[in-house]
């Protein structure tokens, strides 16, 4: 058993983005040392790279987060989200193994189809619609067969500082535009990666290996999310509800797919915060730092 010390060595694939960005940021601030990697330092579908870098290193937990996290893109690039996602995930699955390291692999709610009446558990049926779910999927059966230190992590529509979301993409955008599209038609849970973040870090501290959902509380549309943060930053852009048909996306997508927590409250105690109070914080943060 691997238990938990100051001392502890990090390792992150896809440290640049946003959820490796809000991670650094707790990691340092726990005086945590850590090694941050993007494709810039390691490619994780090159698994010769993957091998050394690794053995190089030798860390006691891996943060995997690197993937194409583009939805469309996967479906347009088939080959590369699959050497990406799913091949990537099993080279790092390998190493973790080998060199006896905590592999923990974020995941995603659009392994799930979408056509349920309630909230996902942990323990519902993987059945994506779209290669990004597909691929991502075939990453959780790898770490599932490979590894015995792991810890699969489920979430869902992160926002944050560097999000990519076109809605976070907007309200960190300083020059706003006069209109914005937001689609009223597709529901899931939502999370703020400072408390994904948090949260990870509770995980990754513990022997609870297994595969958990961690979202903020509660479900909505993109429009939902528009209008609260239209709410508290009083932005003057009118937003315009869209159907998912209208926007004739390469990809299709879940219509309904938030997650229901139900190990991470049962193990830790924590329910994480509403996505309203979090979306709250958010914008507070991007007051003080968009036209500083
Ligand atoms: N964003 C969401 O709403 C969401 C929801 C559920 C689950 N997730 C999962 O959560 C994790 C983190 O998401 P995120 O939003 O932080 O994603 P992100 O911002 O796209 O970060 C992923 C990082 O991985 C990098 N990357 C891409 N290909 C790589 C490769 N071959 N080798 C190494 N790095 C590579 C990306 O670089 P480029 O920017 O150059 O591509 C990016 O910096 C992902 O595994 C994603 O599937 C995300």
């Amino acid at each position: 058993m691997i238990l938990y010390n100051e001392n502890m060595k990090v390792f992150i694939t896809g440290a640049d983005g946003a959820l490796g960005r809000a991670t650094q940021e707790t990691l340092r601030r726990e005086h945590i040392q850590y090694v941050a990697t993007d494709i810039g330092q390691l490619d994780i579908a090159n698994f010769k790279q993957v091998n050394e870098t690794l053995l190089k290193h030798r860390p006691d937990v891996i943060l995997h987060f690197a993937a194409i996290s583009n939805v469309d893109a996967c479906e347009q690039q088939k080959d590369l989200a699959l050497r990406v996602n799913a091949l990537g995930t099993l080279g790092l699955a390998i190493m973790a193994r080998r060199i006896n390291a905590k592999l923990l692999y974020v995941s995603t709610n659009f392994v799930f189809n979408g056509t349920h009446e309630k909230p996902y558990d942990e323990y519902a049926p993987l059945n994506p619609v779209n290669e990004y779910g597909r691929t991502k999927m075939l990453g959780e059966y790898y770490v599932r067969d490979i590894c015995t230190a792991y810890y699969i992590v489920r979430t869902s529509w992160l926002f944050g500082p560097g999000a990519k979301t076109h809605i976070s993409k907007f309200l960190t955008a300083s020059d706003k535009p006069q209109t914005l599209n937001a689609l009223c038609d597709q529901f899931a849970s939502f999370t703020y990666t400072v408390d994904l973040a948090e949260a990870l870090f509770t995980i990754l501290k513990s022997d609870n290996y297994g595969i958990y959902h961690v979202v903020n509380s509660g479900v909505g549309s993109w429009l939902d999310f528009a209008v609260k943060s239209q709410d508290i930053m009083k932005f003057k852009t009118a937003i315009n509800a869209v159907k998912t048909e209208e926007l004739n996306l390469p990809a299709a997508r879940p219509r309904y797919a938030p997650l229901a927590s139900t190990a991470y409250p049962f193990l830790f105690g924590h329910t994480l915060r509403s996505w309203e109070d979090a979306l709250t914080d958010f914008c507070k943060y991007l007051t003080s730092h968009i036209n500083r």
